[in-house]
């Protein structure tokens, strides 16, 4: 059992940015599902987590659908699991999208010299169907003058942590208010 749970776990969602290795760098995020289009789910990085605001970030493209969606009800959840650990982790969380502040801005300078700055330069967005008909058809990329960088913030409202175990797996609710409940596994 860890010491004290919720350290551990901000210390697991603090490493997982940096570590490619790391089965919480690829969390799953859910969404409401705008027009009765259903639950929206889908794999995405985390880019940054911090402890002491409860708070976590991720990088988008501002036209994906996900952005309307949290628009339209900031409700979500972002689901962890890894098998080292062979824990669990449920974050719900209220969204904010940020299209152009100055946390943009910079993560924008730091993108822009990689290659993964063509994820938000397609000039077609997301989910578009291909004009072309293929598959995997080269799209045209706008300028870095227009990214289309948008970025995610979760302010964490509460997180349910199952550990899974030969002795018996345990499960708990945590807030940021210093809450923790144990909960039937
Ligand atoms: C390993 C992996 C990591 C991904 N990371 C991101 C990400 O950080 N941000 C993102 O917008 N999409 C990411 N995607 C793509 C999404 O899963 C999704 O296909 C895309 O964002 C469109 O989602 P939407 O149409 O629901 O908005 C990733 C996919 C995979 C397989």
């Amino acid at each position: 059992m860890p010491d004290h749970l919720p350290t551990r776990l901000w210390q697991e969602l603090k490493r997982a940015p940096h570590d490619r290795h790391h089965d919480w760098r690829t969390p799953i995020l859910a969404t409401q599902g705008i027009d009765q289009s259903g639950p929206q789910a889908r794999t995405v990085v985390l880019r940054h987590a911090d402890a002491s605001s409860w708070s976590l970030r991720i990088y988008t493209d501002a036209r994906s659908p996900k952005c309307a969606e949290l628009m339209a009800q900031p409700l979500a959840q972002l689901t962890f699991w890894s098998k080292r650990l062979n824990w669990q982790l449920r974050v719900s969380a209220l969204a904010t999208v940020d299209f152009d502040s100055e946390q943009v801005k910079a993560a924008w300078e730091r993108i822009r010299q990689s290659r993964a700055s063509a994820d938000y330069l397609s000039r077609v967005p997301p989910g578009y169907i291909q004009p072309s008909g293929e598959p995997a058809a080269e799209t045209t990329r706008d300028s870095p003058l227009r990214h289309h960088l948008a970025i995610l913030n979760f302010k964490v409202s509460s997180m349910d942590w199952l550990a899974l175990s030969q002795d018996g797996h345990r499960r708990a609710r945590l807030k940021p208010d210093g809450l923790l409940e144990w909960l039937v596994p």
